[in-house]
């Protein structure tokens, strides 16, 4: 199985880029296959019918091709205004739309999905987890019903982005470890 990590914002040290990299660390230590995207190599347009009309963007092309390579999804998601990012869902709709020169590729159907997020405040991001849920799912991707939120982002990471406590740590193993289980099964 192979999963696909990424952080809905580019911004330079971006807590959620640095809980993308605590993801993929973990993966790493259960010897499982994973790529780590940064969403600041594909940038997009944001999206309209009439720039899709004229081709589908080759990032956007790229972008659903890894997407379809992998069988899991680990998305950092961040909060704005208590919704998802526009750069996430800028990427999410890009993504959804079909590229009449691939044919027989799904980014979404079927993969499973786990949600991560922090914030600087206490309820963690958890509010933009609730409308990412439902985007995924209407796209047919199959969301983990937990989540990993880590408050108080500021003082969540140590210098080097590693996450400093151990609870944290253990919450993220263990909804890592459900979404491995649940892809593997699903591959049965
Ligand atoms: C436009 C905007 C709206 C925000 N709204 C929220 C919010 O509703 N809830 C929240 O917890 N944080 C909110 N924040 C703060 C973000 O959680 C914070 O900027 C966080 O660091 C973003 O993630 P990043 O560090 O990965 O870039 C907002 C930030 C911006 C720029």
């Amino acid at each position: 199985m192979a999963y696909l990590v990424f952080s809905g914002s580019t911004r330079r040290n971006s807590y959620h880029t640095h809980l993308a990299h605590a993801a993929v660390d973990q993966l790493d230590q259960s010897g499982q296959a994973y790529t780590l995207l940064d969403l600041a190599d594909y940038p997009l347009p944001i999206y309209d019918g009439d720039i899709e009309a004229a081709g589908l963007p080759e990032n956007a092309r790229t972008l659903r091709q890894i997407f379809a390579r992998h069988h899991g999804l680990v998305i950092a998601n961040p909060e704005y205004n208590g919704s998802i990012t526009p750069l996430l869902k800028n990427v999410l709709d890009w993504v959804s739309r079909k590229d009449d020169s691939v044919k027989d590729i799904e980014p979404y159907a079927g993969k499973t999905a786990l949600l991560l997020a922090t914030s600087p405040g206490s309820l963690a991001g958890q509010r933009a987890i609730r409308h990412t849920r439902e985007i995924l799912t209407s796209l047919n991707a199959i969301v983990l019903p937990q989540h990993v939120a880590v408050p108080t982002a500021s003082q969540a990471f140590a210098p080097n982005g590693e996450l400093i406590d151990e609870k944290q740590k253990a919450a993220l193993k263990t909804q890592l470890n459900a979404l491995i289980q649940l892809t593997e099964k699903l591959a049965d």
